[in-house]
């Protein structure tokens, strides 16, 4: 099987593909309170999505992760779903997923089992319909835990994605997790990262994942599980709630060393890495080029991939810092 290095020895297997940068909440450490959204005519359609998935698979790709945005505001979004999921069915995909607000679950749940979504992530970092509301900016609590529930119901399996906020969520941890727990969710818990304007307020929010979790720790043993495979998160066993913890630390504890992702957005960007504003654009070339151009953008690509996020300098440094906010590259 062909498979894709970059430029520091790593293998790049995982693509994310934003399907769109728009959402129907707004959480605030996604993006500004005020957005203007990507025209039309500079969005892939759903058929040069699909091409330019084909064609990173046949170079290595196993695994594919929709975000935005809100991938299920999107319209007519099934097309897409149920494209994809044919690369899972036929085997040339081991994994298809999504990450979503939820919001859009209920009426999504049986599509996404249709297309092979195995497990999927949902956004949520409060279980108190007001703070909720607060973070997400008019975000209905109610509608996204019952999308879950639909999504749960059709056998998916649920990792509930917890940004850690100073001051806002930190008190909560113990009912997400609990929560998480009683259902047979996995948790992941993130650290907030400066991208977008604002940056300078949010800090104020960011809070390092050792005290973030601390009230945990001090309540139920936490055992290192194996790493289940690349990427950012750490896994934990809390043995007591039968809970699997997935910790990101970006800022606290990197993990670039085992970088193995590249980002489509959804105006035909590949973002090498989430913390630098480095990318090459395939729109040009999948429009009018062909696929000869496609194949070498690619390995531009993986030779320009950054050794690591830059987020540090960023903070130090107001002139370095990504005016990018994560709903363009889907986290
Ligand atoms: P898999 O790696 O696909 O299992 O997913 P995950 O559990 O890591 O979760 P998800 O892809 O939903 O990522 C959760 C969050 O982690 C994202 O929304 C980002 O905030 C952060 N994250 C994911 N990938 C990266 C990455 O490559 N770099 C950094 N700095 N953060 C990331
Ligand atoms: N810092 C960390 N994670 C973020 N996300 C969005 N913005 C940020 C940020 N500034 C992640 C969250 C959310 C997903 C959609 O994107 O994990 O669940
Ligand atoms: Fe990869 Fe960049 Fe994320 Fe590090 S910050 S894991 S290099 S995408």
């Amino acid at each position: 099987m062909t498979s894709m290095i970059d430029g520091q020895g790593r293998h790049i297997d995982y693509l994310r593909i934003s399907v769109t940068d728009r959402c129907n909440f707004r959480c605030h450490y996604c993006m500004p309170e005020k957005q203007t959204f990507l025209p039309h005519g500079d969005l892939l359609d759903y058929s040069e999505i699909a091409l330019l998935a084909n064609r990173f698979i046949a170079h290595g790709i196993r695994k594919i992760r929709l975000t935005g945005g809100e991938p299920l505001v999107r319209r007519d979004i099934e097309i897409l779903l149920k494209e994809l999921g044919g690369h899972v069915a036929a085997g040339r995909l081991d994994e298809l997923t999504l990450t979503t607000n939820g919001s859009r679950l209920a009426q999504f749940a049986p599509i996404l089992a249709a297309a092979h979504f195995r497990r999927i992530n949902v956004s949520l970092d409060s279980l108190n319909p007001e703070t909720f509301r607060t973070i997400t900016r008019g975000g209905d609590l109610a509608q996204v835990l019952e999308g879950i529930a639909a999504a749960a119901a059709q056998g998916i399996g649920i990792k509930i994605n917890m940004v850690a906020l100073k001051g806002e969520n930190e008190a909560e941890l113990l009912a997400l997790a609990e929560f998480c727990s009683a259902n047979g969710y996995d948790l992941s818990l993130i650290e907030t990262m400066p991208l977008g304007e604002g940056v300078a307020n949010r800090q104020d929010r960011y809070i390092a994942m050792d005290d973030f979790i601390a009230p945990l720790r001090e309540r139920y043993a936490l055992s290192p599980l194996a790493h289940r495979s690349s990427g950012p998160a750490r896994y934990w066993n809390v043995a007591p709630l039968g809970l699997r913890l997935g910790l990101i630390t970006p800022l606290s504890h990197n993990f670039c060393d085992d970088c193995n992702r590249l980002r489509l957005t959804t105006d035909g960007k590949i973002y090498m890495c989430l913390g630098s504003s480095m990318h090459v654009d395939f729109r040009k070339a999948l429009r009018e080029d062909g696929m000869a151009a496609v194949d070498k953008l690619l390995q531009q690509a993986l030779r320009l991939k950054p050794a690591r996020h830059d987020f540090e300098r960023q903070l130090a440094d107001p002139e370095l810092r990504l005016s990018r906010h994560m709903n363009a590259t889907g986290g």
